[in-house]
Parts: C-alpha cells; sequence; structure tokens
C-alpha cells in the first residue's frame, strides 16, 4: 500500500516539522518536540501539534503568534483539510474524509493493516518467563510469561527478529541439598505424579536437616562442587530435576499458548562466569573486599555487587553479566529485554550498570510488573504453585463455560469446550495485561469475566458479533461485492469510527516501544466501543445500496483489527461464541 513504511503520525508529523523548520529560526528548534497525536476531543479537530506552547519561552513571543506564523508556511498537504489555532496555541488538523476513505482502502489490502516493518534487520532478545528448576512457578512466574508473550509477538509483527529465551535458574547452590534430598528421601511415585511438590518436599526436608546436622551439610556442598565439576552422576540428577520441571512447567505453556525459541537456563552460561570476572577484574572494575570479589557502583548511587563469594561461588549477577556477552555475540540484538516482577530491579540496575561500565553497546531494558491479587484463598499457603496456577485456568475454563453454553445454548458441546477455553483463558490473560502493569492490581473474576466491560470476553464477543453481521450480509445479498463499492465516511459516527481504525498502527508501534500491552488493550476496548455506537445509530441491512457496502467494508475492518490485535496479547478470537 501506499506510504507503507509511515504511519499517519509519522506523515503529520514531518509535515508540521516542516512547517515549524520553515516558519522559526533553527535554533529555536533544537530539542523541540514538533509531534502531532490523535486530538484529545473531537472539538479540536483529528490530529493536533502541541509545540508552540513550548517554544514560546524559547522565542520570547505568544504562543498563538507562533502557531500562526507557522500554519502560514505549511504548503498544502493531501490529508489535511483545514487548520486551526485554538486557545493558548494548540493547532488543530483536521483531515479530509475522502483521503481516510482512500486511506482504509488501501489498509484493507495490507495483511499488517498498515503496519510499518520497523524492526526489520534488527534483533530483539526477549527473556521471560524464567521459573526456577524444582520450585514452584508462582503469580510472577505468570505475570512475566504473559506479559512478556505479548510483547513477543507484537515485536514479531513489527517485522523484528525475536529470539524469545526461557531462561531457566537452572543453576545454584540449591543443587547439592536436593541431591542429598533425592538420595535419601524422594518418594518415586510421588516424583512421577507430581515432581515439583516432590521435589519441593525433598528439598526441604534436605534443607532442616542441614540446619542440625553438620555434616549432612558438608556432604551437601561437597555434591554441590562434584556437580559444578562435571560429576556424571550428580549431572544425570540435575537433568533428571530439570526434565522433571520443566514436564510440568510445559503443561502451564501449552495452556497459555507460549513457545520459546530457547529453553537456556542459567546452566548454559556456567563456563563462562570465571571469565567475566577476569574481564572485571582487568578493566578495575572488580576489587577484593573481606574475600569477595564486588564492583562498587557509588557513582550510579547503587549499592556494590557481589561479583564472586569468598567462598568463590559467582553470584546471580554474574550469570546475568555472562549472559548478556554470550547473546551479544551470539545475536547482535538491539536491545535485551527481561520481563521479570518489581523485586528485581536493583538486580538489574546493578547488572546494567557494569554492563555500561564495560562499554558494552546493547540496549538493556528491564520491563517490571507489580504483585497481583488473587482471588481470596488461591494462594493461601504458600506464595503459588503450578498445580494451583492450574486450577486458577480450570476454573477460568470452567467460569466461561457456564457464560459460553448461555449465550450459545445450541452449540456442540465440544465446540464449546473449545470456545470456553479461548474465552477462560482469554479472560486471565486480558485481566493482566490491560492494566498498567506498574500498578497494584487486584485479579477478579466479575471484572475479568465481564462480557460488558473492558474485558477479554467483551472484545471476543464483539469479534463474533460482527463476523455474524457480515455473515448476515452475505446470506441476505448473496450476489453483493462490497469491494466494488467505495467507503463512504458520511455520518459523523463513521468518519469517527474510521479515525480510530487508521490508529492501529500507531498504538502497535507505541506499546512495543514502551513495552506496555496495556496500550494495544486500552485501545481495542475504545475500538469495540466506537463500533458499538456506530452499530447501533446507522441503519445496517437496510441502508441504501452502497452505503450498506461500504458498511460492510468497515465492519470487516473492525473485526479484522481487535482479531489482530488481541493475537497479539495472545487472545484467541473465536469464530462464534
Ligand atoms: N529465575 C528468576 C526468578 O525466578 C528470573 C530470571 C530472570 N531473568 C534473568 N536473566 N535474570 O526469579
Amino acid at each position: 500500500m501506499e506510504e507503507k513504511k509511515k504511519t499517519l503520525e509519522q506523515i503529520l508529523g514531518e509535515w508540521m516539522a516542516d512547517a515549524f523548520h520553515k516558519a522559526l529560526p533553527e535554533n529555536a528548534l533544537r530539542d523541540a518536540d514538533l509531534s502531532v497525536t490523535p486530538a484529545t476531543d473531537e472539538k479540536f479537530g483529528d490530529y493536533q501539534c502541541n509545540a508552540a506552547m513550548g517554544l514560546a519561552r524559547v522565542l520570547k513571543t505568544s504562543p498563538r503568534k507562533i502557531a500562526e506564523q507557522v500554519l502560514a508556511s505549511a504548503p498544502a498537504h493531501e490529508w489535511v483539510d483545514r487548520c486551526e489555532v485554538a486557545g493558548a496555541g494548540f493547532i488543530n488538523i483536521f483531515l479530509r474524509t475522502d483521503r481516510l476513505a482512500r486511506h482504509l482502502e488501501a489498509v484493507e489490502e495490507d495483511p499488517s493493516l498498515g503496519t510499518p516493518a520497523v524492526g526489520a534487520d534488527k534483533t530483539v532478545v526477549l527473556d521471560y518467563s524464567s521459573p526456577n528448576v524444582a520450585k514452584p512457578m508462582h503469580i510472577g512466574h505468570i505475570r512475566s510469561t504473559v506479559i512478556g508473550n505479548a510483547l513477543d509477538r507484537l515485536h514479531r509483527f513489527l517485522g523484528y527478529r525475536v529470539v524469545a529465551d526461557n531462561h531457566l535458574g537452572d543453576w545454584g547452590t540449591q543443587f547439592g541439598l536436593l541431591i542429598m534430598g533425592y538420595r535419601h528421601f524422594a518418594d518415586q511415585v510421588r516424583l512421577q505424579a507430581r515432581p515439583i511438590e516432590e521435589l519441593e518436599r525433598i528439598y526441604v526436608a534436605s534443607y532442616d536437616k542441614s540446619r542440625e546436622d553438620e555434616a549432612w551439610l558438608n556432604e551437601a556442598r561437597r555434591e554441590l562442587v562434584k556437580l559444578q565439576q562435571g560429576d556424571p552422576e550428580n549431572l544425570a540428577l540435575w537433568q533428571l530435576f530439570v526434565d522433571l520441571s520443566m514436564k510440568e512447567f510445559e503443561r502451564i505453556y501449552r495452556r497459555l499458548g507460549v513457545t520459546f525459541d530457547l529453553v537456556r537456563g542459567e546452566s548454559y552460561y556456567r563456563d563462562r562466569l570465571s571469565d567475566v570476572l577476569e574481564r572485571l577484574r582487568s578493566e578495575g572494575l572488580a576489587e577484593e573486599s573481606e574475600g569477595a570479589q564486588v564492583v562498587r557502583l557509588e557513582e550510579e548511587e547503587l549499592p556494590l555487587c557481589i561479583v564472586q563469594k569468598s567462598d568463590g561461588g559467582y553470584n546471580y549477577a554474574t550469570s546475568d553479566l555472562a549472559t548478556v556477552q554470550s547473546r551479544m555475540e551470539e545475536f547482535a540484538p538491539e536491545a535485551i529485554v527481561y520481563v521479570t516482577d518489581e523485586r528485581q530491579q536493583l538486580h538489574f540496575n546493578q547488572c546494567f550498570a557494569i554492563a555500561r561500565r564495560l562499554g558494552w553497546r546493547v540496549n538493556l531494558v528491564h520491563v517490571w510488573f507489580g504483585l497481583m491479587r488473587l482471588p481470596e484463598g488461591t494462594f493461601s499457603t504458600r506464595e503459588g504453585n503450578v498445580i494451583k496456577l492450574e486450577r486458577l485456568l480450570d476454573e477460568a475454563e470452567t467460569r466461561a463455560l457456564a457464560l459460553v453454553r448461555e449465550a450459545s445454548p445450541d452449540m456442540p458441546e465440544t465446540q464449546q469446550r473449545d470456545v470456553a477455553r479461548a474465552v477462560g483463558i482469554g479472560a486471565i490473560k486480558y485481566a493482566d495485561l490491560s492494566q498498567n502493569p506498574q500498578s497494584l492490581i487486584t485479579f477478579t473474576w466479575d471484572k475479568a469475566l465481564a462480557m460488558d466491560g473492558n474485558s477479554a470476553p467483551y472484545l471476543q464477543y464483539a469479534c463474533a458479533r460482527i463476523s455474524s453481521v457480515q455473515d448476515k450480509y452475505r446470506e441476505r445479498f448473496p450476489q453483493g461485492d462490497p469491494a466494488q463499492w467505495p467507503i463512504i465516511l458520511g455520518e459523523p459516527v463513521e468518519r469517527r469510527l474510521a479515525l480510530r481504525l487508521i490508529r492501529f498502527p500507531s498504538v502497535v508501534l507505541r506499546a512495543a516501544a514502551l513495552y506496555r500491552p496495556s496500550v494495544l488493550a486500552d485501545y481495542l476496548y475504545d475500538l469495540a466501543q466506537t463500533y458499538s455506537s456506530f452499530y447501533q445509530n446507522v441503519p445496517f441491512l437496510k441502508a441504501e445500496e452502497g452505503v450498506r457496502e461500504s458498511r460492510v467494508r468497515l465492519c470487516g475492518l473492525v473485526v479484522r483489527t481487535l482479531r489482530q490485535g488481541l493475537n497479539l496479547l495472545g487472545i484467541e478470537t473465536p469464530e462464534r461464541i
């Protein structure tokens, strides 16, 4: 399609910037934000630019004057009907309705709905989910999985090469105790039935024993050293723990529809740890302190970071530095993005500071999220475990099944179950993704499954309804061919809908750039609501020929945008609900 590589915001932004540069002295514009954004209110046009306000101080004149001067030098633009200076000095841009309609016709032809492939030739490593072997997955890992997977899909859609790496916690001091626990306490039946629960039980038993039995503790240490030195028997046990844990994690991933490119884990980098330390020492970054090796980060106002303990063991930070180095060598990524809960902020700040000091050129990003409160009692005893998480998913599907049975009593049972699975899992994911990840949220079933609120079922149901409108058209007008008719935006509500539709590419770009799927979720909800006021306010099948076909085309664009958007959030959209 035309102007393929640009969003409308970019097109208008370039035009505006050009006008500013024509009208004003270059030095005044150096750091100015000349961007154009959708208008906050219809009264203020379709798009707006607020740059004049910021420039008034520099130019010592009124913002309105600046805005007028800029508009006087703005060349005509095919998209722009007219502009107005309003209020304190806002530039309001009114678009040409026919141009908008032609653009939508072009978007229809484009599989990516007008979204530019800004990530072509760029690689992003996404480090997400990353639970720990032999320990239960907690709700933080589920959030990391759901948010990380949405970021994964968003980036792929934008053309990035994404390396999704599940960085398992599979190497650490717990394995000595675990090996001892396995040899003395393991119950094979339980281990097969509920591997992680059993691994955790034997670990705790071994840990408790080590507290009162020094010989036990020493033996566990020896087993750990043997493992680290590559003793085949201990390595085989370690591999067993990893495999058993992974098998259970995978059940969750399958249900959530999540796949990774790599599942490497910390162990993959273990042979690089001493090199990292060597490097830190030779660059004068690491120094000895009470027998340990530390990096002082006073300049960054961070606490010092221990990179090797006094017993010679390496730390989490050392492991992550080795991981960064390895990923840079192998993938030359533009960015490495980590998705974890808020408790790891200090850790990543320290790692990123050290990487900067080492002169490593890669954009390191920590996407963190706060805790989510779950329904009363879901995770009462411990912070949560896989089994309980699975129960949460089961409950979502059961509740969704009741909704589906009510909405479509005539649907065959197996289809009802399929739909319920998509709706239930979608509800859980959307409840997570539609929130600002950094605020404390409380999950409630009512909100997650609300058919009339900002929820996955609402959006999924909207998709199904719009598809059925298209079906009805085909039934009533089997000879009809909407593609033969132009899109007409005659009614204000149609124009409003069109303005929403053309925003999709810039929304996707922003959601990815800010690492915030909620930007997309907000947009989808707004689009669905705009559609519903469109549908309620104009006749459809009863409209005259031509207008009717145009409306069918708009419907098609809305449903494609909604389905594509939900897909980017990892949420399925069944044909019918
Ligand atoms: N395994 C860690 C945990 O469960 C998360 C790992 C995050 N990724 C990383 N590269 N440090 O807390």
